[in-house]
């Protein structure tokens, strides 16, 4: 496993299993983030109309000099937008100068739009405007009533995932449907890296806590997006593939699970 590492989604399309969030990076900050990360390697980018900086995000990617088709990029429809999901995307391509994504995603299960919203994302990818589609903060049961009558299977599901979320039942049930499990949130937002159980394993392999909680995410066969807008962290996050935690290791941190959440609980979405 490497930078350029990819996972195969269930429509045959090609992810890096690892990329660079972009949530609260500043649309003045955001564009070195991008150029720093893709000078690291980086080839895969995580935003979302709600974000407030595709434009700045296109810009960059253009700036970069590297050819369109050689990132990937995930945005994602807000929940205010789904009675209208192609004029949301048409808007979020708009902003980021490109005339497709490589996935569209439904930002949360909004109760009351989330299935005919779905319906439109599904003709938007027969379309060709999204490369692949998928949802964000759906829990089970929010997966099975959408695949009762969906035609196309999500590729991925992006929810919280650490391993102080170890969400074990959700990671299964995607596997089995075929859906990729995509972790957010995987630093917890720096809220435990000073955990001495976390920084103990960390020490063992000379990795920082950081580096330990993306490869742990990855060694579970997901993708992850760790967010910085500092060059020294976007780089230190991504010098994670000389080295695998072992098989002890990874069990000891799935059972550091005590349900913390740096982002709202979808458990409240019925
Ligand atoms: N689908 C959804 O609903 C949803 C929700 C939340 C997030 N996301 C996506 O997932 C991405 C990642 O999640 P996140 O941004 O919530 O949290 P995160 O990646 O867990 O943590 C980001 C925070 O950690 C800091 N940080 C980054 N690298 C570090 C390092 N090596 N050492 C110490 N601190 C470090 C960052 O600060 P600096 O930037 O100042 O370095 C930032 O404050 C988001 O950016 C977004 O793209 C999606």
């Amino acid at each position: 496993m490497d930078i350029n590492t990819t996972i195969k989604l269930n429509n045959g399309v090609k992810m890096p299993v690892f990329g660079l969030g972009t949530y609260k990076a500043a649309p003045n900050e955001v564009g070195n983030a991008i150029l720093w990360a893709l000078k690291a390697g980086y080839r895969h980018i995580d935003t979302a109309a709600i974000y407030g900086n595709e434009k700045e995000i296109g810009d960059a990617i253009k700036k970069s000099g590297l050819k369109r088709e050689n990132i990937f990029i995930t945005t994602k429809l807000w929940n205010d937008d789904q009675d209208d999901p192609e004029k949301a995307l048409n808007e979020s391509l708009r902003k980021l100068q490109t005339n497709y994504v490589d996935l569209y995603m439904m930002h949360w299960p909004v109760e009351e739009t989330r299935i005919k919203a779905w319906k439109v994302m599904e003709k938007l990818y027969k379309e060709g405007k999204c490369r692949s589609i998928g949802v964000s903060n759906f829990l089970i049961r929010h997966l099975k009533e959408l695949l009762k009558t969906a035609e196309v299977v999500p590729v991925v599901n992006q929810v919280e995932f650490s391993p102080f979320l170890f969400l074990k039942e959700l990671l299964d049930f995607c596997n089995e449907k075929g859906t990729v499990l995509e972790a957010y949130s995987p630093l917890t937002r720096g809220q435990k890296l000073n955990d001495p159980k976390l920084v103990e394993i960390a020490e063992k392999y000379k990795k920082t806590p950081a580096q330990l909680l993306i490869r742990w995410v990855l060694q579970h066969n997901m993708i992850v997006i760790p967010k910085s807008v500092h060059k020294k962290r976007i780089e230190e996050n991504a010098d994670i593939f000389d080295f695998e935690i072992s098989s002890d290791d990874m069990k000891k941190m799935n059972s550091f699970n005590e349900n913390f959440r740096t982002c709202w609980d979808p458990q409240n979405i019925p």
